[in-house]
């Protein structure tokens, strides 16, 4: 990662539950644009990792900053997808995805162009005017994915948002995914369970220890797009991060 400009800098960061130690001073840069995967054990502190990046927890001890400020909600534009898809069942998709631009502000005549960039990238054009109630859970999650990059974040924080799909329609996704980032060269942390899914995804890995939870190891994942599951490289890397995740 030589060479890259850092975007967020996480300091001996800590953050417990009284007793409980979750993030144990955790220390790591992101880089701008990057597309970064986080695995670790169950229960090891990813999904407080978010919170605590969003701003729903407070920090315990440490230091999360972006472009050499502490986050500020109200400064820099910080996009969270959870693991259930969450649509607005009464509006239509293209109202769905143009709400974070209203709530922005943003005049009519952008929203329409980003709004239909957006909808044209995630290969949902011809579904903008179905609701929630006519579209299937891969669609719904591809919605959220529009919502979520037509605000243009300077973050985007995904935790496990494609766990409930099935294979094949997860891998569609995923492609679209890889699509809209390239496209708009977000920066995007992406939480996972499936080891096959960070190699095919992200171009750097952290693998997380048990809790009081640290970085056990970064890999690189340094394969152009789109990724062939069976080259040998990819294997190399899924397997190398396996060994490293069987000693959790
Ligand atoms: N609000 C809370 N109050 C107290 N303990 C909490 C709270 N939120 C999470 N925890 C505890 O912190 C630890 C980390 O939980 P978290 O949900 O962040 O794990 P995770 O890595 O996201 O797990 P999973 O892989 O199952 O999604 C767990 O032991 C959990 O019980
Ligand atoms: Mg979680």
């Amino acid at each position: 990662m030589a060479g890259r400009k850092v975007k967020i800098e996480v300091r001996n960061l800590s953050k417990h539950f009284d007793d409980l130690i979750v993030l144990h001073q955790m220390d790591f840069d992101i880089y701008e644009g990057e597309f970064l995967c986080v695995v670790g054990p169950t229960g090891c502190g990813k999904t407080t990792f978010c919170n605590v990046v969003t701003g729903l927890l407070p920090i315990t001890e440490g230091s999360i900053t972006m472009g050499g400020e502490k986050i500020d909600f109200k400064k820099h534009n910080v996009s969270f997808v959870f693991q259930e898809p969450s649509c607005i069942p009464w509006r239509t998709i293209w109202d769905d995805v143009k709400i974070g631009l209203e709530i922005r502000k943003v005049p009519k005549k952008e929203i329409n162009e980003r709004v239909s960039a957006i909808l044209d990238l995630t290969g949902l054009t011809e579904f903008k005017d179905f609701y929630p109630s006519q579209i299937s859970a891969g669609m719904k999650q591809r919605v959220v994915i529009a919502r979520s990059f037509v605000t243009e974040p300077d973050l985007l924080l995904m935790d496990e948002p494609f766990g409930q799909l099935d294979s094949s329609t997860r891998f569609y996704i995923e492609n679209q995914l890889i699509k809209v980032w390239q496209k708009t060269k977000r920066t995007i942390i992406f939480v996972t369970h499936n080891l096959e899914e960070a190699v095919y995804l992200s171009e750097r890995i952290l693998v997380c220890t048990q809790k009081p939870t640290g970085i056990k190891e970064e890999v690189i994942v340094d394969l152009p797009h789109p990724r062939d599951i069976t080259d040998r490289e990819f294997v190399k890397i899924r397997n190398r991060v396996t060994d490293l995740v069987k000693w959790w």
